[in-house]
Formats: structure tokens, C-alpha cells, sequence
């Protein structure tokens, strides 16, 4: 009984062992193109190892994971290699496998299988490449240039950039990423063309779509201004100031406003980099600060402060002279420095012996010293002597001219012994004849005083001299004999001082 159940089971495994070894169908192999091109016809091949001589087996290929699309099919017989042509969509690109089972589905308990994964790639040349900017094709440096290369048709594609035909390596300013090209802080340089180039390959063969060029503009800002301003002699006692802004950068049309404080007071866009503006203006006062705003973009750019207050020159116009010495100390150089007392427009004009001394000469040069000086230097020779003075007027009215003193300069009077010299040595020497007389004066009235009446003789003397005295017209203590004798060199003196 016993055995014969063992048996029983024996039999029955013997019999699905025999049934299941002749349908397994094994893992098929499947084998085709790495690659192909979209639209062209693929040929897959699909092998099952272990074909059933007298049945079809099925062979399908399907993306993996998903078996409700069969993208090929093909029946075997008798063992053949299965060849599957399919016609390549875009949709086919991805991993395949090739599904095995036996046709006759009335066969029941025989397992379908898969084969190994294959993976395919389905390339579509690229077309009709177009450069499509983000924002407007004029910006102003500073901002960000975004420009994308668009595609009607294309996949596995590289972009190129070019720039006025020159590619574009990516930098830490110019970011190149898929089909973008991105640029932060533009600068002029970034103006001109750009253009794109698409990329992809089959087989060797590359396929190119250019986009056209779009003109790019980048519009430098407009720098902070200068502000500065002259003034006019309109009619007598009539004055204006002509306002001058200039930037030295920035794309026209720019807009200057002037401002009185914070107070605009007109307006003007010019396709230049500088305006003038004309006010009105009253000379001795302070009529406020201005300043000049300057755009042509977003930033406004400004000026800084300048305060409109002009002063005509006036008060003592003084000149000061300064030697330079060569060898022996003998001076061979010098330098006269001009200065008004009062005047914030001076303009100054040097002469000698009445004529004219313009910016530079054979032996001088002229030169301001902004804001109110100016210095004539010469070098000292024949050519030099003469009379020198300045004269200061405002540069905007000619005729209200201050003279300064004159200084007469020639070489042999030059490097005689200064003045100063001569001074003190003899200030001190006419000091110590002062002194000394004053001592014999206090001597004669104390003796006098001591001694009360004189002699006849004495007197007659006295009255001698006194005669005599009155002939030379000197008054005073003329029995000093030194006195006399710094009378005559004080004469002299004067004659060698007032030169
Ligand atoms: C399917 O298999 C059954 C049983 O083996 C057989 O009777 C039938 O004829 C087969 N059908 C075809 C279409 O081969
Ligand atoms: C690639 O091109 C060569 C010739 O250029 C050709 O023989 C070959 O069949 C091509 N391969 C495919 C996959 O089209
Ligand atoms: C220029 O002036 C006009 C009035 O004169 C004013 O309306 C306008 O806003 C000003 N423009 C600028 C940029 O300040
Ligand atoms: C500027 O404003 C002040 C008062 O705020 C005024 O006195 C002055 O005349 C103004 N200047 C100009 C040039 O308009
Ligand atoms: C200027 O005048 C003086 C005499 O006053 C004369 O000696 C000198 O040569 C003159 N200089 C020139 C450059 O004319
Ligand atoms: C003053 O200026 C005017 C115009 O610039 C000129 O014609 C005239 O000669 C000048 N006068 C003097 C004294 O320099």
C-alpha cells in the first residue's frame, strides 16, 4: 500500500521532471544596434537556447518594465534566430529585453523568459537652432546677459558659443551649462554678436544647426560728472553762470539735472557726455551749493558739492620774491609769487618794462598756482633786467586790472650785498652814534648844569661853531664828527635803495 503511493509519487515526479525539461525555453539572447537613427529601420536579433522542435515560440521586445507595448515581435520556428525589425521612434531609446513564451497558449505550466538588457539609443539630428535672450538685447554693464539656444528638433546635444565668431570658454564670469549661456557682469567688451552652435553625432557623422546672430549691446553707465563753472559778463552789472557737468563715461542719451542743494533746478538729455546750463547770477553772494546728477540708466551718478559764490578781485594785489643760488652764491634764479588780497575768478598777467609776459619765454615761464597765486620765474642775465609788476583782474571782466608794486631786477644789483645786509650793518652803526651822542648830550647839560656860567672864550667859540653850523644847514650836535658822517651815508643810502 504503502509502496505503492511511493511509486504513485515517483511516477508523477518523473513525469512533470521529463514535461518541464522539454519546454524550458532558457533565457533568450538579445543582440542589435547600439544606436540608430530616428525614423530608420533597427534589426534586433533574439536567440532562445532551447527551442521545442514542434513548437512557435513567440519572441517580443519590450522597454523593460513595461509590457503592455510590444515594440517588436517575431514568431520562431524550428530554432531560427529570431530577426526583428523595428522602425525607431524617439520613444524606443532605453533599455530593452526580448520576451521568449511558447505561442500555443492551450500549453499550459511552460514559463516565459527574458533576455539580457540591451540598451539603445535613437538619435535625432539637430535643427533650426535659434538664440532665444531672457531680457533685452541692450543692457547696461553690470547686469546679467542670459541667452538660451532653442531647438525645433534634437537630443544628445552639445552647445558651442560664439562670440564675434570667437567660442566662448566658460569662465567664472561665463557660465556655459546645456543649451544656456549665462553672463554675470557684463561689460562692454560683452557687446556684439553672439551665436549658437548645436551638436550631435551617429556614427561618425556630425550633425550642426547655427542659430542666426542676435546683436547684443551693452551700454556703458554713465560715470560720476565733473561740475564746474565759469562766469559771463552779460551787460554792466549783468552776470551769469555757465554750469558745465561732463562725464568722462556712459552711453548717450544722458540726462543731467542740476540741483541747488537738494532742489533741482532744470534739466537736459543730450547724445553727448556733457550739458552747460546758464544761471543767472549775483556777484558777492553765496547762492547756494550745486550739483550735477547724471544718468542714462538706473544709477543715478553725481557731482560734488560746488558753491556758487563769486568774488571780483580786490584789495592789495602783493608780489613776493623768492632767490635761487647757484655757486659763490651767486643768484642765478628767481621766482615772484602774485596775490590778490580778495577774488575767486583772478586772472593774472606778469610784465616787464610794460610788456606782456605770456606762459613762457627765453628766460621765464609763467605758471598759476591754482587757487590763488600765480609765480613768474626767471633766470637772471641781461635779458632779465628790467621792471617787473603783476597785474590781477577777473577773468571775466578785464577791466577791473589791480597792479602790484614794481621791482626792478638786473644781474650786478642783484648779487651786490643784499639790502638786508647793507640794513643792519648800517642801522646798527647809526644806532651806536645815536648812543654815543646821546651820552656826550646828557655831558654837556650835566656840565653845564654843574658849572653854571662859561668862559668868554668859550662862548665865543661856541658862537664860531654855531655859524659855522648854520652854513652846512645841520642842526644838533654837530661837533660829533661821526653824525655828519651818517647823515652822508643815510643820502647815500637812499639813492641805492630807491632803485
Ligand atoms: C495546441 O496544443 C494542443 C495539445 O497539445 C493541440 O491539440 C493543438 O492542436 C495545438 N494547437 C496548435 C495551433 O498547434
Ligand atoms: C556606420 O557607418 C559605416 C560607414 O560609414 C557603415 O558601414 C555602418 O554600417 C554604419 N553603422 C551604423 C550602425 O549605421
Ligand atoms: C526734468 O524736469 C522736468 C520738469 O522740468 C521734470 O518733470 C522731470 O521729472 C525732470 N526729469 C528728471 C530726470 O529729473
Ligand atoms: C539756491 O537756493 C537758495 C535758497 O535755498 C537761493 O538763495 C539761491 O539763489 C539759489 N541759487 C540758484 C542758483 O538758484
Ligand atoms: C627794461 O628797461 C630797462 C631800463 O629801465 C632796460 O635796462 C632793460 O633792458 C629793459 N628790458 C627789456 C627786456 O626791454
Ligand atoms: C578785454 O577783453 C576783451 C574781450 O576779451 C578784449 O577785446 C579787450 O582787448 C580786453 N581788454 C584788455 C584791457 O585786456
Amino acid at each position: 500500500m504503502l509502496d505503492s503511493f511511493f511509486v504513485i509519487i515517483l511516477g508523477l515526479c518523473c513525469c512533470c521532471r521529463t514535461q518541464s525539461s522539454q519546454f524550458f525555453l532558457g533565457h533568450p539572447r538579445l543582440d542589435g544596434p547600439k544606436e540608430a537613427l530616428v525614423k530608420s529601420i533597427a534589426e534586433f536579433q533574439c536567440e532562445v537556447p532551447n527551442h521545442p522542435m514542434d513548437e512557435k515560440v513567440l519572441l517580443q521586445i519590450f522597454k523593460l518594465g513595461d509590457y503592455s507595448r510590444t515594440l517588436g515581435v517575431y514568431t520562431s520556428i524550428e530554432g531560427k534566430v529570431g530577426n526583428i525589425p523595428m522602425k525607431v521612434k524617439m520613444q524606443h531609446e532605453g533599455n530593452l529585453v526580448c520576451k521568449a513564451s511558447i505561442q500555443n497558449t492551450s500549453i499550459s505550466g511552460i514559463n516565459a523568459t527574458f533576455s539580457n538588457i540591451h540598451y539603445f539609443k535613437v538619435i535625432e539630428p539637430v535643427k533650426g537652432a535659434q538664440i532665444i535672450p531672457s531680457g533685452l538685447v541692450e543692457l547696461f554693464e553690470e547686469s546679467t546677459l542670459e541667452l538660451r539656444c532653442e531647438l525645433s528638433a534634437g537630443n544628445h546635444v552639445s552647445y558651442k558659443w560664439l562670440h564675434n565668431d570667437q567660442l566662448i570658454s566658460p569662465s567664472s564670469s561665463h557660465r556655459v551649462s546645456d543649451n544656456q549661456l549665462t553672463i554675470s557682469r557684463v561689460t562692454s567688451k560683452d557687446s556684439g554678436s553672439y551665436m549658437c552652435v548645436a551638436t550631435n553625432v551617429f556614427n561618425q557623422t556630425v550633425f550642426n544647426a547655427r542659430s542666426s546672430e542676435v546683436e547684443i549691446t551693452v551700454k556703458d553707465l554713465v560715470s560720476a560728472p565733473d561740475i564746474s563753472f565759469t562766469v559771463l559778463k552779460e551787460a554792466p552789472h549783468k552776470y551769469s553762470a555757465r554750469v558745465r557737468c561732463q562725464s568722462t563715461q556712459g552711453a548717450p542719451p544722458i540726462t543731467f539735472s542740476l540741483y541747488n542743494g537738494s532742489h533741482q533746478i532744470t534739466n537736459v538729455t543730450v547724445d553727448e557726455r556733457h550739458a552747460e546750463l546758464k544761471l543767472p547770477l549775483v556777484l558777492n553772494r553765496h547762492m547756494g551749493d550745486l550739483c550735477c546728477h547724471a544718468s542714462n540708466g538706473e544709477p543715478t551718478t553725481y557731482s560734488r558739492r560746488l558753491p556758487l559764490h563769486v568774488v571780483p578781485v580786490g584789495g592789495p594785489v602783493t608780489i613776493e620774491s623768492k632767490y635761487d643760488s647757484g655757486e659763490n652764491y651767486a643768484i642765478i634764479g628767481l621766482r615772484f609769487y602774485c596775490k590778490a588780497d580778495k577774488g575767486s575768478h583772478p586772472r593774472y598777467q606778469w610784465f616787464l618794462n610794460k610788456t606782456l609776459l605770456q606762459d613762457q619765454g627765453s628766460f621765464y615761464y609763467v605758471m598759476d598756482l591754482p587757487p590763488k597765486q600765480s609765480m613768474l620765474a626767471l633766470s637772471v642775465g641781461r635779458s632779465s633786467a628790467g621792471t617787473y609788476h603783476c597785474e590781477v583782474s577777473d577773468n571775466f571782466d578785464n577791466t577791473t586790472a589791480i597792479s602790484s608794486k614794481r621791482r626792478y631786477i638786473d644781474k650786478e644789483v642783484l648779487n651786490r650785498i643784499p639790502d638786508y645786509v647793507v640794513g643792519i650793518v648800517f642801522g646798527s652803526f647809526a644806532f651806536l652814534i645815536f648812543l654815543v651822542s646821546a651820552c656826550c648830550c646828557i655831558g654837556v647839560i650835566f656840565r653845564k648844569r654843574q658849572y653854571g656860567e662859561k668862559s668868554l672864550w668859550s662862548l665865543q667859540t661856541q658862537r664860531h661853531k654855531a655859524a659855522y653850523e648854520d652854513e652846512l644847514d645841520l642842526s644838533g650836535y654837530s661837533d660829533n664828527p661821526d653824525l655828519l658822517k651818517v647823515v652822508k651815508m643815510d643820502e647815500f643810502d637812499q639813492a641805492f635803495c630807491g632803485k
